[in-house]
Parts: structure tokens; C-alpha cells; sequence
């Protein structure tokens, strides 16, 4: 997978894709991100990237120019299965999306500040508009982290243990099952003794119904669209 991600802020993007699992795909040859810096595409002689509404509203607007000349030149170099604005009016990210979006080979996303970008920039070029949760991040470049890193997870060869991934939260529309590790007892609090018995099909039987409970209990919405 490529991804190319679009900002203003490419420092603020370093730190995640420099450890954990996005790192470790990229040095397994898995997944290529690339940042590109709006400011490098500004024909402004004083850089500048960003300008006021028309209607005369608060606030500024990524300008034009530097968005589309870069939108240009990237499409021309590659070519994407979608291009993403990272927006909190955009559709809400769910696991399901995120599975579909890591089959595809190359990403572009988009990452707004001030305002948001010009409107003609989303009719004309944006494929899809994420948000990744209701509320208002100061820009999109830690939507696209996010996006970036849910995605990642999900190449296969990136996590090593295969199955780890397919049991997250989610991936069976459930949350997932409360976990345990050594020691089996730790001042004095036990681990459920069926963790212990070494039977597989009761174990399996236990965590299906533990992520069903807990499900009921925090996130009802979820169990809605399931017969
Ligand atoms: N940009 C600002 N807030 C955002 C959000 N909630 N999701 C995606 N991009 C954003």
C-alpha cells in the first residue's frame, strides 16, 4: 500500500509513523507513506497557504492554488483508489470502513486546517470524506495518523500474529473480551478459572459471551443491526 498524505503540519506527522507498527510496516517494504508539504507548492512570495471566506465568515481557508497544483501533480504520478479529506463533517470511521480501505494499493489524504479547504476542491477531486470522531481537532493530520494507522494494522505481514488482528474490537462487530496474563493469581485477585482449564471450546464459549456482555453494557448500538 502507498499512502500520500497532504499538510501543512508534516512535523506533526513524524513522531506516529516513526515507531510501532507503522514503522515496522514500512521497514518490512509493506507500506510506503509519504508526506508533502502544502507550503511547497504556494506560488505566494510569502509562502503564504491560507486566505479569508468569501461571505465574509470567521476564520481562513486553505487556499486554492497550493492544494490543486499539488492534487495535480500527484495524480499524475500516481493513481489512487481514493483521495481522502480528513473532515469532522465527514463520514464517521468505523472498523468496516477501515477493512475495505486496507485492500486498497494507493491513498491520498487530505489534511485541513483553519476552515477546511474550498468547497470546489472536494466536488472536483475528493473521493471519500472521513471524520474520525464528533469533535473538532485543531487539523487533519492526526485523523490521517489514525486513519494511517488502523490501516496498517491490517496489511497482512505487518503484526506478526495473524489472528491478533481478526480478534480486535469490532472485527466480529463485538467488543472484545476481557484479557488476562501471568500470574494466574496477583494479590489476590484471580484470573476466571475457565482461562486455566486448557478447554478450548469452553474458553471460546467464555470470551464469546464476555464480549457479549460487554457490548450490551457499553455499546448497545452495536448489537441494533445484529439479529
Ligand atoms: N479535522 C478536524 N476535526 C476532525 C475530525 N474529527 N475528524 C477528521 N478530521 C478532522
Amino acid at each position: 500500500m502507498r499512502i500520500d498524505i497532504l499538510t501543512v503540519l508534516p512535523g506533526l506527522l513524524h513522531g506516529p509513523f516513526a515507531e510501532s507498527i507503522v514503522k515496522r510496516g514500512i521497514d518490512k517494504g509493506l507500506v510506503e507513506v509519504h508526506l508533502h508539504d502544502i507550503r511547497d507548492y504556494t506560488k505566494d512570495k510569502h509562502r503564504k497557504v491560507d486566505d479569508t471566506p468569501f461571505g465574509g465568515a470567521a476564520g481562513m481557508v486553505l487556499a486554492m492554488q497550493p492544494i490543486h497544483d499539488a492534487i495535480v501533480k500527484l495524480k499524475s504520478e500516481t493513481d489512487y483508489d481514493e483521495i481522502i479529506f480528513l473532515t469532522p463533517d465527514g463520514e464517521r470511521l468505523n472498523q468496516g470502513r477501515v477493512n475495505s480501505l486496507s485492500l486498497c494499493g494507493n491513498l491520498l489524504m487530505i489534511c485541513g486546517h483553519y476552515k477546511g479547504i474550498d468547497q470546489r476542491l472536494r466536488d472536483h477531486f475528493v473521493t471519500l470524506e472521513i471524520s474520525i470522531g464528533d469533535y473538532v481537532l485543531s487539523g487533519g493530520e492526526l485523523a490521517a495518523a489514525v486513519l494511517t494507522d488502523a490501516l496498517v494494522r491490517l496489511i497482512p505481514g505487518v503484526i506478526g500474529d495473524e489472528m491478533s488482528a481478526l480478534t480486535d474490537s469490532f472485527q466480529d462487530g463485538l467488543l472484545a473480551p476481557p484479557v488476562y496474563t501471568r500470574p494466574a493469581e496477583y494479590n489476590g485477585w484471580k484470573v476466571p478459572e475457565v482461562l486455566l482449564s486448557g478447554d478450548h471450546k469452553k474458553i471460546q464459549e467464555w470470551e464469546e459471551n464476555e464480549a457479549l456482555k460487554r457490548t450490551k453494557k457499553r455499546r448497545p448500538d452495536l448489537l441494533e443491526g445484529l439479529s
